[in-house]
């Protein structure tokens, strides 16, 4: 079959790791996908800097919104970050051009991600953000493929890997949180702009997206009550822990007659409940379906590896030409209902 060709935009570390992936487990990716996935083009601010990876054999483009228009880009990849700046201009060109966006932002998605879909759908086209949600774990399949059939009632979990790398390290060591944060962003784990980490905002972005599915309500980023972990002491932590509990940045959404209700907060978690044993930059995902039950999902939400093995999963599923999304193709039926109701306990 013909390759289905990339192109890639924003060479940081995420990818730098699609283009490793892609290279070391070429035979059975195109055999899963069913034809080759190639690197056409790539373009990012910087082309000099020293990523580890080769990419003279790639055609390099400055503007990336011209990657986006290039005939010998099927599908564009969208991998630098923020809500609104070149990432939103970059998807609104793709989707214009009829290309096929995979993309692990979930800044812009929160934001935009109804818009996003529209446009999508007007074209016919996917739009695929597994990466955006917990990293490397396939969530967002998880819930519009595995619990497909399923009425959710709520789905929570810990969505910051930040967060919880601070946290867990806080309480293990009882250090404080100022100098635990300086060892997440030397670890690669936090967000540019840190904040977004610790003040719970990211963990709200990735929340609405995944309210957005599972319950088939438009994205309300707005509606999230949102709590970070700054003022957390390792006092709290400890206090917890004498009564038996811990403390996690948990997002949770619910859905029920009451309206959608959706917050971001550090809560106190059992120690015998499974989020309490989430340990270190992991994330976990708990959705309850009324068939299937109680699911938990649990892995790597951030680093090289995991956020690009969701963004090649999805690269596979469009070469598969599995073009149903949940919140893309059925956007116009979701636009015509009223907005959840934010609801207020
Ligand atoms: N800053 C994010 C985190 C990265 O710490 O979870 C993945 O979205």
């Amino acid at each position: 079959h013909r390759p289905m060709r990339i192109g890639i935009v924003g060479l940081g570390t995420v990818g730098a790791g699609v283009v490793r992936l892609l290279e070391t487990n070429e035979a059975l990716i195109t055999r899963r996908a069913g034809r080759p996935i190639v690197v056409s083009a790539v373009s990012a601010r910087d082309r000099t800097k020293d990523r580890g990876i080769d990419i003279s054999p790639f055609a390099w483009v400055d503007d990336m919104n011209e990657l986006a228009r290039r005939d010998d880009v099927d599908v564009v990849v969208e991998l630098i970050g923020g809500a609104d700046g070149p990432a939103l201009s970059l998807a609104r060109v793709a989707l214009g051009a009829g290309k096929p966006l995979v993309t692990a932002n979930k800044a812009m998605l929160a934001h935009h991600g109804m818009d996003l879909a529209g446009l999508a759908e007007k074209a016919g086209i996917p739009l695929k953000y597994e990466a955006a949600v917990a990293g490397g774990i396939p969530v967002i399949k998880g819930l519009r493929e595995g619990a497909a059939a399923n009425e959710i009632s709520r789905v929570y979990g810990i969505l910051n890997g930040t967060c919880n790398y601070i946290l867990t390290t806080m309480e293990r060591d009882g250090s404080d949180f100022g100098a635990v944060l300086e060892e997440a962003q030397r670890l690669g784990f936090a967000e540019a702009d840190p904040t977004f980490d610790i003040d719970g905002i990211d963990a709200a972005h990735k929340l609405s997206i995944l309210a957005s599915l599972a319950f088939g309500t438009q994205i309300d980023f707005a509606g999230v009550d949102i709590h970070g972990i700054r003022n957390v002491t390792a006092d709290d932590i400890r206090e917890a822990a004498g009564l038996g509990y811990r403390i996690r940045l948990v997002g949770m959404a619910e859905n029920d007659a009451d309206g959608l209700f959706q917050r971001v907060r550090p809560i106190l978690v059992p120690t015998d409940h499974p989020l309490a044993h989430v340990g270190g930059p992991l994330n976990a995902v708990v959705a309850e379906g009324n068939f299937v039950g109680s699911l938990f999902f649990q892995g790597a939400g951030a680093g090289e590896g995991p956020t690009a093995s969701a963004v090649v999963a999805d690269l596979i599923d469009v070469a598969r030409d599995e073009y149903g999304d949940p919140f893309a193709m059925q956007v116009a039926h979701l636009l015509r209902q009223p907005k959840a109701d934010s609801g207020n306990r």
